[in-house]
């Protein structure tokens, strides 16, 4: 048995979800995970350097460097097994994921979505969107929700949510850094502690 689960964090963008999970577990917040990769499917993105400076490896896979998604999922596939993945973290990670990918890792792929599912979720719901979206529709209470991945967009069964006011004069963009702030860097953190504890009993 191992002591700790190796996780693996999949990301395309900024990965300040990513730094939550560093941060956290380097206050032993996260203590029964160790974040021991990072992959990335778009070149350059800053969150590629934020694993370089924590010490963490780094790889990166673009879909474009394949034929078609089955290939493009082979080689992430090969990556995380290579590298004794017991736990994959979608943390703003922007590519769609099929039912081969998911069904190799049952309950062992979380995503963190910028709403409280089942709001604002699914196709076309991704980062500012969601926070659009939400404006939009003129809700007062949204959110983040912490979910296991499965085929369905979004569908996975939920583990962490976390409420957040809506407030006057908001923009897309502050509504999404107060939902970070507030909820994603909390929950995310908490739900890897939760799943990794799962993992290694
Ligand atoms: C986060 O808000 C995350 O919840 C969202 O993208 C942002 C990535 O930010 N993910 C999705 O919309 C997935 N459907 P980050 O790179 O700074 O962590």
């Amino acid at each position: 048995m191992k002591s700790k689960a190796d996780i693996a964090v999949l990301v395309s963008g900024g990965g300040t979800n990513l730094q939550a999970l560093i941060n956290a577990e380097k206050k032993g917040i996260l203590k029964s995970g160790e974040i021991k990769l990072v992959i990335s499917n778009k070149e350059g993105a800053f969150a590629l350097e934020r694993a370089k400076r924590s010490g963490i490896r780094t790889s990166v896979i673009t879909k474009k460097q394949f034929a078609n998604q089955s290939d493009f999922e082979d080689a992430l596939i090969c990556e995380l097994e290579k590298n004794g993945i017991d736990l994959i973290i979608l943390a703003g990670f922007m590519a769609i994921l099929s039912e081969k990918f998911t069904s190799r890792f049952p309950k062992r792929i979380i995503n963190v979505h910028p709403s409280l599912i089942p709001s604002f979720c699914g196709d076309g719901f991704y980062g500012l969107h969601v926070h659009e979206a939400a404006l939009k529709k003129g809700v007062k209470v949204t959110g983040a929700t912490v979910h296991y991945v499965n085929e369905i967009t979004d569908g996975g069964e939920i583990i962490l949510q976390k409420a957040v006011n809506v407030l006057e004069g908001d923009t897309p963009e502050t509504l999404q850094k107060r939902v970070m702030r507030l909820a994603e860097w909390k929950i995310l953190p908490m739900a890897a502690e939760m799943v990794s504890q799962m993992l290694i009993k």
